[in-house]
């Protein structure tokens, strides 16, 4: 199957020699072709190029994008879309005065997400989620990270794992599995948090792995969640069983996160509101993406994350929405690529590099998604009639996108 799509305003955020991730002045560099086509065969980009040098006009399908422009699909690198419930009750406390940590401390927040997700079916936690990814689907993202987190017991944990699972079979989108064990502390562990530790390590990895359900592992390193220690201990747990670290560090504290993510070969370290020089040192030359999460930041109330000082000491940035129900209830990625330019002062090119190629990386996809290459998967979206790209951070609030393709096909 051979589609083409002509006449394409200017066709953004295409790679001639296409990199694993953009990085430091790099990040500025927006490749883009004007009066564009795209050739899309078997699922896959084929060829790009200016309109005028278009040689063989004929395919399967046709598409005119006259006056529109096509963009890779955003890539959301950190989610946690399978829980049951919303928590706008907390919302409220919030806005009363509560702080997160508070809430967190009485049993509220992540153990009260647990508590619903606990109680429903697997077939109902997938019908939620499933509607969660087609929201965030028709709004421009076309691969996302999923992590377990709100089970905090192994058969919750394996519960939802199946869930992502099965998203991953059935859905058109390009989805990666993160084992969140090491999320909250249920009360029954308070005060002796390090058995449930073992439990992660000894009952809930090993029967992760034996099933395949996790490429990646996840630990909440932070104040009042779980220390460095406990962070190592699952780590290294995790590593033996070949699931990456990928992990939540610095939001509520300088936690040491940063390091141990580094020292173990995390893939990213996500959060990172709470950030000191020696924590933008340690990430020089490591292979970890320092991902900055907007929507959280946002949400909180939360100090921004030093995105800009960390692009201009030569890092890479990503940015990922966080979509859960207690921080970030929200997977809009044309807001996170907004908040980029508006919050954290990143300019539209690297604000596109931020969420799309880098957050790629963070998710270990860069080779299949994340810009217009040869060879890469056909995952891209039209926009709206539109001036210019940098219409896209600029009007925030509004939905951008007309028509969404993924491998290749409209969806
Ligand atoms: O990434 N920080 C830890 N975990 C989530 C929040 C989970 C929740 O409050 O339900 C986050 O922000
Ligand atoms: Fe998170």
């Amino acid at each position: 199957m051979r589609t083409l799509v002509k006449n394409i305003k200017e066709l953004v955020g295409v790679e001639t020699s296409p990199k694993q991730r953009k990085e430091g002045r790099e990040m500025a560099v927006l490749e883009t072709v004007k009066d564009a086509y795209l050739v899309i065969e078997d699922g896959k980009v084929r060829a790009f190029g200016e309109m005028k040098e278009l040689k063989e006009g004929n395919a399967d399908l046709v598409v005119d994008a006259t006056g529109r422009m096509v963009f890779p699909s955003f890539c959301d690198s950190h989610t946690h879309i399978v829980y049951a419930n919303s928590r706008e009750h907390e919302f409220v406390d919030k806005i009363r005065g509560l702080s997160y940590e508070e809430i967190a401390k009485r049993g509220g927040g992540i153990l009260n997400s647990a508590k619903a997700t606990a109680a429903a079916s697997e077939e109902e936690l997938y019908d939620m989620a499933w509607r969660r990814l087609e929201e965030v689907m028709r709004m421009g993202t076309g691969a996302v990270e999923i992590k377990s987190g709100y089970g905090l017991s192994t058969e919750s944990e394996l519960k939802l794992l199946r869930v992502i699972r099965r998203l991953r079979e059935t859905s058109p989108l390009t989805i990666k599995s993160n084992f969140l064990g090491a999320h909250g502390i249920p009360m029954e562990y308070r005060g002796h948090q390090e058995d449930y530790v073992d439990l992660v390590i000894n009952e809930m990895i090993p029967k992760v792995s034996a099933e395949g359900l996790a490429d990646f592992i996840d630990v909440f390193c932070d104040q009042g969640f779980f220390t460095v220690e406990d962070t190592e201990r699952i780590l290294e747990a995790g590593i033996k069983y070949g699931m990456r670290p990928k992990i939540h560090a610095n939001e509520m504290a300088v936690s040491g996160g940063v390091q141990v993510g580094v020292k173990y070969g995390a893939i990213s370290v996500d959060h990172l509101e709470q950030m000191g020089d020696a924590e933008i040192e340690c990430l020089k030359g490591s292979d970890t993406m320092p991902t900055v999460l907007p929507g959280c930041a946002f949400f909180l109330n939360l100090p921004l994350s030093p995105a800009r000082k960390m692009i201009e000491a030569g890092l890479s940035v990503a940015m990922a929405s966080d979509y859960n129900p207690g921080t970030s209830p929200s997977g809009n990625m044309q807001l996170v690529l907004s908040m980029a330019c508006i919050r954290y002062r990143l300019t539209p090119e690297e604000a596109f590099n931020a969420t799309t190629l880098n957050t790629a990386y963070a998710m270990g996809v860069s080779n299949e998604v994340g810009s217009i290459a040869v060879g890469k998967k056909a995952n891209f979206y039209i926009s709206k009639p539109m001036a210019s790209y940098e219409y896209m951070p600029y009007a925030y609030g509004e939905n951008k996108v007309e028509r969404v393709f993924l491998n290749g096909k409209e969806v």
